[in-house]
């Protein structure tokens, strides 16, 4: 069977964009204090541009007591001070554009730091008061209001309210937070709030920003009388009265008009935890968002039967509402893919891994396979995120000691989850450097693993046959061959175990059966993530052309 979807528009620059997620306190350190800031981003931009990547998405910089790592938002219009200044900010984004890359900010709509402003005036204010109705207070159930208003629970564990202390001194009002409890969700419902982040979009349109990444863009509305929830806490996709509710859509409509205002081609990506496929591709109907990650991808096992259907379910629904499909493996919250891709089809990782998970991976065959993953990515037509390291192919910390851990879901389990900090820890850039050149002094807040000298960016740029020769050779053939504007066709040879499709004039095959399969005559390789010769073997890709047209 043959699959087409036809070629997208390439005329906005989002719709075949290769973006790159720099996560601002692992990135890069220029003052030495452990944590990495504005200024070691810009300083490294350079390297970036050499990848090859269109755009820069930055995690949130915003002043934050970093109980989650800066998700935990207390001023939307200013800088962290470990991060640097606004000045700094604007500082990175010239750099960035003379690279001739977009810069794309992370926005946190669904709750603010409870050290914010808004929150500190909301406990200060009665029940009632308008302040307190910017967020979700409400009173407890049961005999004196002890129990919490509803059943529901915090994605990072434990229950999703917590209960103040009036001004008064007596025992008060619940509010509702689906995160840490120093991140207490909005109120969607309330004109006030929506009037401030339409202020705060134009601070960043203003600033120049080309976009912005929306956190827990499916989580905005809550249904009306807040119902207990009728699934568990691990269901991820279940309906809930939280997630996906139809109303959050008129949020997105309303911040497009805002994005219309504005020259070139602003744009939003949306974090939605949704499926299926169909329901996800109602956040990016033509007066909506932009993007939306393709997490359907991501939670896709290594096996090419269920990827096939993957990838033609992506096309088939964001081709439906006109949107470009979005491909993603690795960001700051998930398990890195070349560590993630060793483990068993059916592991479930989502709550982190650490010493004492089952089934470790063996780490060679891990990453030969994201060597694999990321050909098979790159070659897809439409919009491809990276995140910082994978491009090192580098694997999840593992061996983090418990007392180094900082992840608010392992501290708000007692230790059952292992969290995210394995994907966090600062990547390396020089092999003999101190921190491995994350900065001068080798302070980390995230200690880096006594073994990563061989993922350092400057061993890898001398050696042709390195994880980041591959990924610098796939962007740049991606941009020859306009993949990202192609358009799918599997060939009659593509089986249950070996994929193999044509883009334009490239044809890439995936091996992911347990033998070496011989790679179809009269074309020549340009691209391999790894083997010599006519036989690709088990666990490897490559991109082929027409003999004599490379
Ligand atoms: C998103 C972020 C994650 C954060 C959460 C709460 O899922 O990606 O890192 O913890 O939202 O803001
Ligand atoms: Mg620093």
């Amino acid at each position: 069977m043959s699959h087409s979807i036809p070629a997208a528009d390439t005329s906005e620059w989002w719709r075949t964009a290769v973006i790159y997620q720099v996560y601002p306190r692992s990135f890069a350190d220029s003052d030495g204090d452990g944590i990495g800031d504005l200024p070691g981003v810009t300083a490294r931009l350079d390297a970036l541009a050499a990848l090859g990547v269109d755009a820069v998405w930055l995690s949130p910089f915003y002043p934050s007591p970093q109980n989650d790592a800066g998700y935990d938002v207390a001023d939307y219009c200013d800088i962290e001070p470990a991060y640097g200044t606004l000045a700094d900010f604007d500082a990175l984004l010239a750099r960035a554009h003379d690279l001739g890359m977009k810069i794309i900010v992370d926005l946190v709509p669904n709750h603010s730091s409870s050290a914010h402003r808004w929150f500190q005036e909301a406990l200060a204010s009665a029940p009632g008061s308008p302040e307190r109705a910017r967020y979700l207070f409400r009173a407890g159930r049961g005999p004196e209001g002890a129990q919490a208003p509803n059943n529901w629970q915090s994605c990072f564990g434990g229950p999703a309210w917590t209960r103040v202390v009036e001004p008064d001194g007596t025992p008060g009002e619940w509010y509702l937070h689906l995160f840490d409890s120093s991140q207490p969700d909005f109120d969607w419902s309330n004109t006030w709030v929506r009037e401030r982040f339409r202020e705060i979009l134009r601070f960043w349109l203003d600033r120049g920003v080309d976009g912005f990444r929306v956190d827990v863009a499916h989580g905005l509305i809550k249904e009306d009388g807040l119902p207990d929830n009728p699934a568990g806490p691990d269901d991820f996709f279940a309906p809930t009265p939280f997630w996906a509710q139809d109303e959050v859509h008129d949020v997105y409509r309303d911040w497009r008009e805002v994005l219309e205002e504005y020259d070139g081609d602003r744009m939003m990506c949306g974090e939605v935890w949704v499926t299926p496929l169909s329901k996800l591709a109602t956040w990016v109907r033509p007066d909506e968002m932009h993007q939306a990650f393709n997490f359907v991808y991501l939670s896709t096992a290594w096996d090419a039967a269920a990827l096939r259907t993957s990838i033609d379910d992506s096309l088939a629904a964001f081709h439906e509402v006109g949107a470009p499909s979005t491909w993603v493996l690795s960001n700051h919250d998930v398990v890195r893919h070349a560590t993630r891709l060793g483990f068993a089809p059916d592991a479930w990782l989502f709550h982190g891994i650490g010493p004492a998970t089952d089934g470790l991976p063996d780490p060679a065959l891990a990453l030969k396979r994201a060597r694999a993953a990321i050909l098979l990515m790159l070659a897809l037509p439409g919009s491809a995120y990276l995140y910082q390291g994978e491009e090192l192919g580098l694997p999840e910390a593992v061996d983090i000691p418990d007392e180094a851990r900082q992840d608010p879901a392992w501290h708000r389990t007692g230790g059952e989850r292992y969290g995210r900090d394995g994907c966090r820890v600062p990547i390396p850039w020089d092999a003999d450097s101190p921190a491995y050149g994350f900065n001068e002094t080798g302070a980390s807040w995230l200690p880096q693993p006594s073994d990563w000298a061989v993922y350092a960016r400057d061993v890898q740029e001398q050696d042709p046959a390195s994880t980041l020769s591959l990924y610098r050779a796939a962007l740049a053939l991606r941009r020859t061959y306009v993949l990202g504007s192609g358009t799918l066709r599997w060939a009659d040879e593509s089986d249950e175990d070996v994929l193999i499709f044509g883009n334009g004039e490239v044809r890439v095959v995936a091996n992911l059966s347990a033998v070496g399969v011989p790679l179809p005559e009269g074309f020549e390789v340009v691209v391999r993530s790894g083997g010599v010769g006519p036989v690709l073997g088990p666990d490897e890709a490559a991109w082929l052309v027409s003999a004599g047209r490379s």
